[in-house]
């Protein structure tokens, strides 16, 4: 669970580094039968696994259609669920939207907001990201927040640049709002590539996160892309990285449990 502190203007937590998340990204991915499974076998692992081998805190970004499942499934297990996006409106003549209050309606406590694949695919700006993540602290959710450069943008020496650029929104929203949130870094060239970061590349730009952020306590910062079993562990050693966020080893309970125990 999210530390709690008490705040009157949000009813979002406050989120502390102390302790390493890990969250399944599960894309367009999944059906009943086989979330079911895949959800039995997380829970099964996380139980069965002694307390000191698994200390982060799981969570499972499902597809919003699959959110009562996870709830009925994940409710009174150590494993949290969140969702992949929400709507900056509350509610009204948004067809497909779907509300930060809706999501709170099936016990979510995470939405992912400006994942790449949201802001290549569906033109999502920096400006907007930082509406949602607004929207959801407003509701009591931890907005987590996807930052990274494009392949071409690396090779332009652009990354710290365009990272800065996608989080200044955000900054913006105060310090009080960002020590509720996540950040997630994804560099574009390593999500769903294989082609990882390597632990050092990914510090680099964790370290410059880092200095951004008002407190050295509070908004964990993620790495995602191409986290697997086997990189898990190095990329995790990094002072500034405090978990990870994974997409197609979140798919397969072995692979997600193995990288959850590193
Ligand atoms: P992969 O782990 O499949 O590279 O995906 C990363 C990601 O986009 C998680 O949000």
């Amino acid at each position: 669970m999210p530390n709690m502190t008490d705040d009157k203007q949000m009813t979002a937590p406050q989120i502390t580094r102390s302790q390493s998340l890990v969250m399944g990204n599960w894309k367009m991915n999944g059906s009943i039968s086989f979330n079911n499974q895949l959800l039995n076998e997380i829970v099964a692992g996380v139980v069965s696994v002694s307390a000191a081998n698994m200390t982060a805190q799981l969570v499972v970004c499902v597809p919003a259609p699959y959110l009562a499942q996870a709830q009925g499934r994940l409710a009174e297990t150590p494993v949290q669920w969140g969702a992949q996006d929400v709507s900056v409106h509350a509610k009204g003549a948004y067809t497909g939207e779907v509300s930060a209050s809706m999501l709170t309606d099936f016990g979510c406590c995470w939405v992912l907001v400006g994942h790449s694949e949201r802001r290549t695919l569906h033109a999502e700006s920096d400006e907007l990201v930082a509406q949602k993540a607004q929207a959801a602290l407003s509701a009591g959710l931890t907005p987590v927040v996807c930052v990274g450069e494009s392949l071409q943008e690396r090779d332009a020496g652009l990354a710290e640049a365009v990272i800065k650029r996608q989080l200044a929104p955000v900054l913006a929203l105060g310090p009080d709002a960002v020590k509720r949130m996540v950040v997630a870094y994804e560099p574009v060239w390593a999500i769903g590539t294989g082609r990882t970061a390597s632990a050092q590349q990914a510090q680099d730009i964790h370290a410059v996160i880092r200095r951004l952020l008002p407190s050295s306590d509070h908004t964990p910062v993620l790495y995602g892309g191409s986290v697997k079993p086997d990189n898990a562990k190095t990329l995790f050693a990094m002072p500034d990285i405090d978990g990870g966020l994974i997409g197609g080893a979140s798919l397969v309970a072995t692979d997600f449990l193995a990288i959850a125990s590193q």
